[in-house]
């Protein structure tokens, strides 16, 4: 039975209530660490940590050679967005230098940090990067070269870096998300959202290793990138695509999972199938044009054909996924494969034009407990609302027991019926089993305006870093600011940031 000791099915903290305290609140002997704000010069040649932190991957350093250091590590920290109040500072023109400001400060920070003297602190290595808007990245896949990207092998940059994913190889896959508003706001600089919108896996170890946007993954709001290795050894990826009514899709790889073979699993990728979930009957459906008649016989309203082949069924995904009977649902956000059972648990955040404010979070089991399987059951794990307390699930992480974290996002729901009961956005913790299964427990509360994004573990479970996006977002001048969080000494303007908190008793045997 299940006793309060159990990891499995209790919370290891004092939950707390709601707030909107301008700072991190966190349960008793819990404390937390600012350690890469925006801004901070962490590369020989002088770069800084970019804006609005997302998804943070943990690479610890010694991963190649089959360690699993926590307290050394190559974090990768996602920027999605900026935010010109903070950056560049020029709310009123679209001038170069705003533009070249705002390019720099998006994409990918590589940066290697180490825990000494009892705290972290970034420390100088020369695979300290940046990725950015401008960084040249290679094409792979059945779009490369495809009229569906006007003919291009190789682009620049990756832009609206929200959630990613780790792989079993060490690489991160970056997930290209909110890309369309550059086209206008980067006019002249020759932005191409065609180029944007797709997954990114970037070599964190290797700065010699161009990144290579996997194509055969499809386009889309790219929300996140779960990554597992089936029985039979392919590589199986879920993603959402985070807009109303959109979808959820399992990627599978060709070949198979070398392990040692780095070399061949960094190709792994290139190669698979896509697939969209139909929840009415539980079944994955191939987005293949040669063979997938109904991608072959879609019309648009004009009678004109949708797709004249492969790349223009990847390159938009979204009609390809609904001419397939792929099931729109409710903005799905993060999704996290439980690390005991194996179901795939996904956050569909909210979705105002159903009326959906609070969102939920769904988990799926495929058939057989095979990755690869053509179907699956589904059914609900969580509700928000005033009644579990939480609103609008965004980014989810398991710990090794299965008990599930996850943060929220409200802040762009243009009336927000949750803060009469929820306060600044925060972090929950969820049991799957046990008498408590499925109820939310609040772990933390973030800032004024920001979103907790990113959490992931240290692997030994004392170390939870977690970013601060967007602290201070709705000020309406630096003059009103709304929010001071993580300022540098002597100035009171808001700095997205990463930090690091620290209580947690680890792992210990369940
Ligand atoms: Fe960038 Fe869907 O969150
Ligand atoms: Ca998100
Ligand atoms: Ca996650
Ligand atoms: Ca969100």
């Amino acid at each position: 039975g299940a006793t309060q000791a159990d990891p499995r099915t209790y919370p290891p903290f004092r939950p707390i209530e709601p707030t909107g305290a301008d700072t991190l609140t966190l349960p008793e002997r819990y404390r937390f660490q600012v350690v890469a704000p925006w801004g901070e010069v962490f590369t020989e040649g002088g770069r800084e940590i970019g804006f609005n932190h997302d998804y943070v991957g943990f690479f610890p350093i010694d991963l190649l050679e089959g360690g699993s250091s926590s307290t050394d590590a190559l974090l990768t920290i996602n920027h999605e967005y900026v935010n010109a109040l903070f950056v560049g500072g020029n709310t009123k023109e679209r001038t170069r230098e705003q533009i070249d400001a705002e390019m720099k400060a998006v994409g990918v920070s590589v940066v290697r940090v180490r825990r000494e003297g009892g705290g972290w602190k970034i420390v100088p290595d020369p695979r300290n990067r940046r990725i950015d808007a401008l960084t040249e990245i290679e094409l792979t896949g059945p779009a490369r070269g495809s009229a569906a990207v006007k003919g291009a092998t190789t682009v620049r940059g990756t832009v609206g870096n929200c959630s990613g994913g780790q792989t079993p190889w060490g690489t991160l896959l970056t997930c290209e998300e909110n890309v369309d508003g550059y086209t206008k706001a980067w006019a002249g600089s020759g932005y191409e959202a065609m180029h944007q919108g797709w997954v990114t896996e970037i070599d964190p170890f290797d700065p010699a290793w161009t990144p290579r946007k996997r194509t055969g993954m499809g386009r889309f709001r790219h929300e996140n990138a779960a990554v597992t290795v089936a029985k039979d050894g392919r590589v199986v990826v879920y993603m959402g695509d985070d807009m109303q009514d959109s979808c959820i899709y399992k990627f599978i790889s060709r070949g198979k999972y070398a392990p040692g073979n780095r070399a061949a699993n960094r190709d792994l990728l290139a190669d698979g199938d896509l697939y969209v979930a139909n929840f009415g009957n539980g079944s994955w459906v191939l987005l293949d044009y040669d063979r997938n008649k109904k991608l072959q016989e879609a019309r648009g309203s004009d009678g004109k054909a949708l797709f004249g082949g492969q790349a223009d069924v990847l390159a938009d995904a979204r009609a390809s996924a609904l001419a397939v009977g792929g099931t729109p649902v409710d903005r799905p956000e993060d999704i996290e494969i439980h690390p005991r059972t194996g179901e795939v648990y996904a956050s569909l955040t909210n979705n105002s034009k159903h009326g959906n404010y609070f969102g939920q979070i769904i988990k799926f089991r495929e058939h057989g407990d095979d990755w690869t399987a053509q179907t699956f059951l589904w059914d609900v794990f969580a509700v928000g609302g005033p009644q579990s307390g939480f609103a609008s699930p965004d980014n989810l992480v398991f710990d090794p027991y299965g008990n599930l974290w996850m943060v929220t996002d409200n802040s762009d729901l243009s009336s927000n019926p949750t803060k009469a009961f929820h306060g600044n956005n925060a972090m929950f913790f969820f049991p799957t089993e046990g008498p408590n299964r499925g109820r939310a427990y609040r772990f933390a509360v973030g800032p004024v305006d920001a979103e907790m994004t990113g959490p992931v573990f240290s692997p030994d479970g004392r170390t939870l870093f977690v970013s601060i996006q967007h602290p201070g977002e709705d000020s309406e001048s630096l003059d009103k600011l709304r929010s001071n969080f993580a300022a540098k000494p002597g100035s009171n303007v808001p700095r997205p940031t990463l930090v690091a908190i620290e209580g947690f008793p680890g792992w210990v045997k369940a």
